[in-house]
């Protein structure tokens, strides 16, 4: 049993004695972490194998400087690439591009800041880096210790033990991995440090099923992300019908953020936001914020879309209407307003219609442009707008 607190009014001593009666319950430390999306950066996207600690600091400093870390992106997450090798004792050590993660942990918290930090439950990462496999509770406690407050856990090489350990029966490999991502979860447990659990084997096996079992916030639910609009909407649109394993403290996650990454237009960006906002997805920049272009802060900062997002109701929205390219997709806050979004996934600009009644309206609205930041009036039956190619148009519909 351990109180993460001390207790301190004696006025209250019955409360302590209910609380020294429960069981311990390190879960319940886990699932009140992420009641809302994450939200922070990810040196992936940008850094990809180049990222240094001093790419880590410049991250933190520019999410204070432009105002986002005030707008919600807390967590500063290093990816792969950090991991030296173990010392005599199997203490996973950093490479020379990371010289004191205790330090830099330290550095991201003076700003206000969350530390997120990466690895995988096989031999190797990705990336050919040092995994936790045989280590993981080691590793683990590395990461309290260092004051790590998020993990990334990557399957990776792991897929090669399942593999080799299965001998082709796929139900097995299945529970192998399900046991790898659980086997860490307890080890991040018994360090008794808040440290969200970000699961990363790209939607295998419907993680959705059983990501919030083996102790996951959030999962990835498809392969990788890149910074072009066929591969952002097909990942974005692809999501329809997963709503319902979303929830505070679990999320399904369609991979990082591109925006400002430079190969998409500012409209093809703006769909890339409204639609992860929509899907309650967890917000990780992936740029370099150091260099911003007022264009990419106007949409990485818009906040009544972030509101969308970080709604604490905590339902993800879905797609409640489709023509061709033209969809129509809601999500129900909790003020009783819904966030509407229409997207143009067409090569031309074209009027798209919104139904009332398809998005659960019976009169009424009061309509909002979460774009334009204009109020729209009334709404009655139905609102047509021209919606430019790629693009989208966000509202947000109060009865
Ligand atoms: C995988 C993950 C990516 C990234 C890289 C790092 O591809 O899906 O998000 O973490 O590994 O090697």
């Amino acid at each position: 049993m351990r109180l993460h607190r001390p207790v301190f009014v004696v006025g209250c001593m019955w409360v302590t004695a209910i609380v020294a009666l429960l069981p311990s319950s390190p879960a319940h430390a886990q699932t009140t972490l992420a009641s809302t999306p994450p939200m922070g950066w990810n040196s992936w996207n940008h850094f990809a194998k180049k990222v240094t600690d001093a790419d880590v600091r410049a991250a933190a400093d520019a999410l204070v400087a432009s105002g986002m870390r005030d707008a919600g992106y807390i967590y500063v997450n290093i990816d792969d690439t950090w991991e030296g090798q173990r010392d005599a004792q199997g203490n996973i050590q950093t490479n020379s591009k990371f010289p004191d993660m205790k330090a830099l942990a330290d550095y991201v918290h003076s700003k206000g800041l969350k530390l997120g930090i990466y690895s995988s439950p096989g031999p190797k990462t990705c990336a050919g880096y040092e995994g936790s496999y045989g280590h993981e509770q080691q590793d683990a406690d590395t990461y309290a210790k260092w004051g790590v407050d998020y993990l990334k856990y990557d399957l990776c090489s792991y897929r090669n033990v399942m593999k080799t350990e299965s001998n082709g029966d796929q139900q097995k490999a299945w529970t192998m991995m399900q046991q790898a991502y659980e086997k860490m979860h307890q080890a991040l447990l018994n360090t008794h440090r808040p440290i969200v659990y970000s699961l990363c084997q790209y939607g295998w096996d419907a993680v959705w099923n059983w990501g919030p079992k083996v102790g996951g916030n959030l999962w990835r639910t498809t392969g990788d992300i890149s910074d072009n609009y066929d591969r952002m909407s097909l990942i974005g649109f692809s999501q329809a019908g997963l709503a319902k394993y979303a929830a505070p403290g679990r999320w399904n996650d369609p991979d990082m953020l591109e925006v400002g990454n430079g190969r998409m237009k500012p409209d093809e960006y703006r769909t890339h936001m409204s639609l992860w906002a929509m899907l309650a997805a967890p917000l990780l920049a992936g740029n370099d914020l150091s260099k911003m272009d007022d264009t990419t802060k106007s949409i990485l900062m818009n906040k009544e879309v972030i509101a969308v997002d970080q709604d604490a109701l905590g339902v993800q929205g879905d797609r409640v209407h489709a023509t061709g390219p033209f969809e129509v997709w809601m999500k129900p806050l909790q003020d009783g307003s819904k966030a509407v979004a229409l997207f143009n996934r067409s090569e031309s600009d074209y009027p798209i219609t919104v139904q009332l009644k398809d998005v659960g309206f019976d009169g009424p609205v009061q309509a909002r442009d979460l774009w334009s930041h204009a109020d729209l009036g009334t709404l009655n039956g139905s609102y047509t707008v021209v919606v430019p190619r790629h693009g989208v148009v966000m509202l947000r519909l109060k009865p």
